[in-house]
């Protein structure tokens, strides 16, 4: 039997469960300086909980945020002025965090001050989403040009090899001649393989859409990737999910993704290192760019314990080109951000330079 809203009584709403149920942090703190409200997302934004915050003066318990002390004090008398900024929150372990701040004073309705009150609003999302398109944008810029001047040197290239090879027909008998001509065609193949790659990036792909299982897919990488993990003595550690449903995508080209990723993070490792591969269920559904089709999202995490990432570099390397390897092209990690933005998910990374590096994909559930 369907319930009837008019007549059903609604359940009553609390101020908890209100303030539990924000995102944004709110904290209340009494005439005195001391910490009286401490809200669900307040533990999560500053890594305390609350009956650690809770009676503590806002000078100890801000005291790596001296900014925000400021604030405060500017709300409680004799100012009671309401302020606003943006700054870098720093937790107790010394962790910074982009937020929105604004403080204003709390008054009762004849006026008397019972504190302040203070709003704080996580920006690291907004900021990973503001950095995503930013760098679409470069990449659809590089891509146009990269595309055009790839077109223009495929041609001429093809002219060199057609030589070569009919050089070497002709200097057959002088085998050193022949050996020349050989690292000639060689190269061009290897520019021609970057070109190839290059074009890759700004052609919008044909994906082939289709239900997989991406343990399989990974599984299938590892076994790749197992030529290459040889010399090095790396120690792969699974953590599959097995509840995972099949995901939406398409093979290829996610074999590409993450073959990229495991050869990036081997290539991080000395002489030997762990592979950690783990894959979950995707538990927060807001952090979806607005506008974008909801649904299900899975997580998957490469993560090993090499050289890891210098934090002035960490913003460069999904840039076509950027890298720190001899040999390397610096283009692995543009073709995988690309793929996996053709596919509708994201790729985020955490590294610190000696730590290692985590390289964590999201993907759709195939509905
Ligand atoms: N797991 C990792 N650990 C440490 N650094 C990494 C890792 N993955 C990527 N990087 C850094 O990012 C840069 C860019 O990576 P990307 O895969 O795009 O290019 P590359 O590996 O240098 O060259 P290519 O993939 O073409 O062989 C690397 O040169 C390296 O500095
Ligand atoms: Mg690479």
């Amino acid at each position: 039997m369907k319930n009837d809203p008019e007549k059903s009584n609604p359940t009553p709403i609390s101020w908890e469960d209100i303030l539990t149920s924000l995102e944004d942090g709110v904290i209340v703190v009494d005439p005195r300086g001391r910490i009286s409200l401490f809200n669900q997302a307040a533990e999560a934004l500053s890594a305390m909980s609350a009956s650690q915050a809770l009676q503590q003066t806002c000078t100890r318990l801000f005291k790596k945020n001296s900014w925000l002390i400021t604030m405060i004090k500017n709300s409680l008398p004799p100012h009671l002025s309401s302020t606003r900024a943006d700054g870098d929150f720093v937790n107790p372990w010394g962790h910074p965090a982009p937020v929105s701040v604004s403080v204003s004073p709390l008054q009762d309705q004849a006026g008397r001050c019972l504190g302040a009150i203070l709003l704080l609003r996580d920006l690291t999302r907004r900021r990973e989403m503001e950095e995503d398109l930013k760098r679409s944008d470069r990449l659809a810029t590089l891509g146009t040009l990269a595309a055009g001047l790839a077109h223009e040197i495929k041609n001429p290239l093809g002219g060199i090899k057609g030589a070569a090879q009919l050089l070497r027909r002709a200097v057959a008998h002088d085998l050193a001649l022949v050996e020349y001509t050989e690292i000639m065609i060689r190269e061009v193949d290897r520019v021609n393989l970057l070109l190839e790659q290059l074009l890759d990036l700004s052609r919008p792909a044909r994906l082939h859409l289709a239900p997989l299982n991406i343990h399989e897919l990974l599984d299938q990488v590892l076994l790749l990737e197992r030529e290459s993990v040889q010399g090095r003595r790396v120690e792969v550690r699974k953590h599959y999910d097995p509840s995972l449903p099949p995901i939406c995508g398409d093979p290829p080209q996610l074999t590409q993704v993450f073959l990229n990723l495991v050869k990036n993070a081997v290539q991080a490792m000395d002489a030997e290192g762990r592979l950690t591969i783990t894959t979950r269920m995707e538990t927060d559904f807001h952090i979806r760019e607005a506008g974008k089709a909801r649904g299900k999202f899975i997580w998957v995490d490469i993560q090993d314990n090499g050289a890891g990432i210098e934090e002035a570099d960490l913003p460069h390397i999904f840039s076509p080109f950027f890298t720190t390897k001899n040999n390397g092209t610096g283009l692995g990690l543009a073709i995988c951000y690309r793929i996996i933005k053709e596919h509708g998910g994201l790729i985020r990374v955490e590294s610190r330079a000696g730590e290692g590096a985590s390289f964590k994909v999201s993907l759709r559930v195939a509905s």
